[in-house]
């Protein structure tokens, strides 16, 4: 048997409060509570351990992780445990003085979410009224402490129109990279569907201008792309492979081979408060269950892909076809890809899509999430 090797990604979800709604949120519909969140020794023991077993980036995200008071302790000690820390942040609980914190804790590189370049569609998209201003003005600061910046914006049908204005946006913050990120359909992307899955043709003049683009701000602006699976015939590597190169930590301490593998109801998850990182990267059921070839069933078991892609994404297709077992059905030859034309079919016929946001409920004010 050849040794696992260990996993160089961690993506630490410190919480999942966040004041903003946005409708593409990759979170878990059953969002985790305050009351059940790691603390900050749980925390700073998850992030020695990690460095341990090999871990080279942690992700610290939310939800919003500057929801936390202890974010800068968070930060600290997880470049004490030798970690390269990102930060994911929506900007919005930012000010001046705690950007320079962060850098001053150790923090390596922040990732900040803009949801358009139009002030009022973004803070619509978002669920937050005033959230664009407070992120441009987070970009200041960002920079001013010298931290690179990568500004992620998630793009769907509603705002697509505007990406050439989302690029130059990117320029004129001063961001290093821009991540182009088309919503993948999991979580609250998934529940809202019919919304944002773009055209055919969106696609492609979004394609053609991300790669026009990117020879032009050459030296300026790396511009990263992820496009909409829906649209692709081959799969991609969902995580780099189930268990292979990355873990996830959940607000509670569950230990998760994906950030939406809650999604998949047969799965039972490993806690850090009752295991340590290591063994459960080891054994743990969830991990083990769709980890490398043996699971697979036709046509990938005899597919010469199957150790590039690796199935695909379990979780779309639980999501798609009810087993998570099965081919993606993203992938032309799975026995289910008519099932992605269809949903394409069904969100194109929808004139007017319902709009939910993230929440503990549909209707929860954005006060009452930040105190739950
Ligand atoms: Fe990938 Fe399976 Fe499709 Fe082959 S059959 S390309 S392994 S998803
Ligand atoms: Fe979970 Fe792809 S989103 S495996």
């Amino acid at each position: 048997m050849t040794a696992l090797p260990p996993p160089t990604g961690l993506l630490a979800e410190l919480t999942h409060r966040c004041p903003q709604r946005c409708v593409y949120c990759s979170n878990p519909v059953e969002l985790v509570r305050k009351s059940s969140e790691l603390d900050t020794a749980e925390w700073q023991r998850v992030f020695r351990q990690a460095a341990r077993l090999g871990v080279i980036h942690v992700h610290l995200s939310g939800g919003e992780p500057a929801v936390r008071d202890d974010l800068e302790d968070l930060v600290a000690g997880a470049e004490e445990a030798g970690l390269y820390t990102n930060l994911i942040t929506s900007g919005v609980l930012l000010d001046e003085c705690r950007v320079q914190n962060l850098a001053d804790a150790g923090l390596a590189h922040i990732q900040l979410s803009v949801q358009d370049s139009d002030a009022a569609l973004a803070d619509h998209i978002g669920g937050h009224r005033g959230a664009h201003l407070k992120k441009m003005a987070a970009a200041g600061w960002i920079r001013a402490a010298d931290l690179p910046l990568t500004l992620n914006a998630v793009v769907h049908r509603q705002n697509l129109a505007h990406l050439p204005d989302i690029i130059d946006l990117a320029v004129a913050t001063g961001a290093e990279r821009l991540e182009v990120a088309h919503a993948q359909y999991q979580g609250w992307a998934l529940k809202n569907r019919d919304a944002l899955l773009p055209t055919r043709r969106q696609l492609d003049e979004a394609t053609k201008l991300v790669e026009a683009r990117r020879e032009e701000l050459r030296g300026v602006l790396t511009i990263d792309y992820v496009v909409p699976d829906y649209h692709a015939i081959r799969p991609k590597a969902c995580m780099g492979g189930w268990g292979r190169q990355f873990l996830v930590v959940a607000p509670n301490g569950d230990v998760l081979p994906c950030h939406a593998a809650a999604s998949i109801p047969e799965l039972k998850f490993d806690n850090i408060r009752d295991r340590k990182l290591s063994q459960i990267w080891q054994s743990s059921s969830a991990f083990e269950k769709y980890r490398g070839t043996d699971w697979m069933s036709e046509p990938c078991q005899s597919c010469p892909k199957r150790e590039q892609d690796w199935g695909g994404c379990r979780c779309q297709a639980f999501a798609l076809t009810g087993d998570a077992g099965s081919t993606d059905p993203v992938c032309a030859l799975s026995p289910d890809h008519h099932l992605v034309g269809e949903k394409l079919h069904e969100a194109y016929e929808e004139s007017d899509p319902k709009w939910h946001y993230r929440g503990y409920s549909d209707t929860d004010p954005v006060s009452a999430i930040l105190k739950k």
